[in-house]
């Protein structure tokens, strides 16, 4: 079994409604250890794909992101909710529509820091229904910058965010893939 899914088991706790509690190592109190050791499995898996940028949502992706880029020697830019309406030129904006969480934001980065020369890795924590992961993906797009793939930390596989993207083309790379799982029983992919 793979390093973090051994942690999930260990470590981690469903939730009603589906929800995995991974609040200990992953996305409250962080295992920067245990980050390097994902940093390094992305890295092996993108080390020939000359990746220049590492991008990323507030919040919980960021910590990943930073270690990841140490990995990789690039910088990282996480994308910013914002409620603001007067959004101006100098950005890049999505919609990202959460059902996860039941709300619609917008996202921006600065057009100066992600160009059309840049080789872009996605990087974050969760997908499931593939929302947030679609939003950095349109970001990229109008960017006009290369889209090298994405880092994802725990994968849902039984929510249709995984299968979508990659049936648009895209190449994720999860840590831990989950198949199912309740409050009493998890299980894996093989
Ligand atoms: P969505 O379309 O249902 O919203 O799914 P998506 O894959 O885009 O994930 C949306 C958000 O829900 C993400 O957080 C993701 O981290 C979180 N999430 C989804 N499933 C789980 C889960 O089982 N456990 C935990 N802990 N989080 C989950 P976000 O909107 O990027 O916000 P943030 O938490 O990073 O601030």
């Amino acid at each position: 079994m793979r390093l973090l899914e051994q942690r999930i088991l260990r470590d981690g706790k469903v939730r009603p409604g589906g929800v995995l509690k991974v609040d200990g190592f992953l996305n409250h109190q962080m295992d920067v250890e245990l980050f390097r050791l994902l940093a390094q499995q992305w890295h092996e898996a993108f080390r020939a794909d000359n990746v220049t940028k590492i991008l990323t949502i507030e919040a919980s992706g960021i910590g990943l992101a930073c270690i990841a880029a140490q990995e990789f020697g690039c910088p990282v830019l996480f994308a910013k909710k914002t409620k603001t309406k007067n959004i101006d030129g100098a950005v890049y904006t999505t919609r990202v529509e959460s059902f996860t969480h039941g709300t619609v934001y917008d996202v921006i980065v600065a057009k100066e820091y992600l160009l059309p020369t840049d080789r872009v890795l996605l990087i974050d924590d969760f997908l499931a229904n593939g929302a947030a992961l679609e939003g950095l993906c349109d970001l990229v797009r109008q960017a006009g910058a290369t889209l090298v793939g994405a880092g994802i930390a725990v994968e849902k596989c039984f929510q249709p965010g995984g299968a979508r993207l990659r049936g648009q083309g895209l190449r994720i790379e999860s840590l831990a893939r989950i198949k199912s799982m309740s409050e009493d029983s998890l299980a894996f992919m093989d």
